[in-house]
């Protein structure tokens, strides 16, 4: 089975109506980045960023996947497909794909201040002023904030290496590390990109683009891999 491996960012949620980053009316347009994203931010006003997680985990958990996470899970019945999302939700799982690795964290999980491998499982209950680890310590959203070492970033590089097939859906590929993933696919794999408006790209990879949403683009690409592949 050919390796497809999709970077995904907050365009693959849209649908499923969890708020961009960097669109007219996206997120960093209410919230300062710095003050609810950022180590500085937890060390200046805590109830602050355990507000604005406690909201986004709230309202997660009222969303559903979208179809383009359907047909991204779809694809494993052809494809070696691994989801490499700087998405904090869950909506891929729900939608049943098997091998999800997130890049920027899990808005479910909450891990100690102190002890950092400490991590919980938290469903979508808040995170308060006075929650502990078991050792006594605070515990704060586990996410990547900017300033931020990317834990799972040689993992993400090391599949994106191996890659035959490479999508990116729904990214500015405004952020790194995540942003250059694509350059770490093979000489020779097809890289695709999925957005209904224009992402820069550099011309010399060679990127096909489907200027669509997710839930269209996804169905497109499918049909697109399978006819090529000879599967349909
Ligand atoms: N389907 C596909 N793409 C869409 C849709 C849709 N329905 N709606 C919007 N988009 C596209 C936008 O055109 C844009 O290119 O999704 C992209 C969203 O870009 P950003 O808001 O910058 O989100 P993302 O690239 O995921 O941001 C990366 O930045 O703030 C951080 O940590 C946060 O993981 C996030 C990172």
């Amino acid at each position: 089975m050919k390796k497809l491996v999709i970077l995904s960012g907050a365009g693959m949620s849209a649908e499923s109506g969890i708020r961009t980053f960097r669109e007219a009316g996206g997120l960093w347009e209410e919230y300062d980045v710095t003050e609810v994203a950022s180590p500085m931010g937890w060390a200046k006003d805590r109830e602050l960023v355990l507000r604005f997680y406690n909201e986004r985990r709230r309202q997660l958990e009222t969303c559903k996947p979208n179809a383009g996470h359907y047909g991204v899970a779809a694809l494993e019945k052809y494809f070696d497909v691994h989801v490499i999302t700087q998405n904090i939700d869950n909506l891929h799982e729900r939608a049943g794909s098997t091998r999800v690795l997130h890049l920027h964290g899990e808005l479910t999980k909450a891990r100690s201040v102190a002890h950092p491998e400490l991590i919980y499982d938290i469903g979508y209950k808040d995170i308060k002023i006075g929650d502990t680890c078991e050792k006594g310590a605070q515990l704060r959203p586990h996410i990547v904030w900017f300033g931020e070492a990317v834990p799972m970033m040689d993992e993400a590089m090391r599949i994106s290496s191996t890659a035959d097939i490479f999508v990116v859906i729904g990214s500015s590929l405004n952020v790194y590390p995540a942003a250059g993933l694509i350059e770490y696919a093979p000489p020779g794999a097809s890289l695709w990109l999925i957005d209904p408006n224009e992402v820069y790209v550099p011309a010399r990879l060679n990127v096909e683009v489907i200027r669509e949403k997710a839930s269209a683009g996804v169905e497109i690409l499918t049909k697109r891999l399978l006819h090529s592949e000879g599967k349909c």
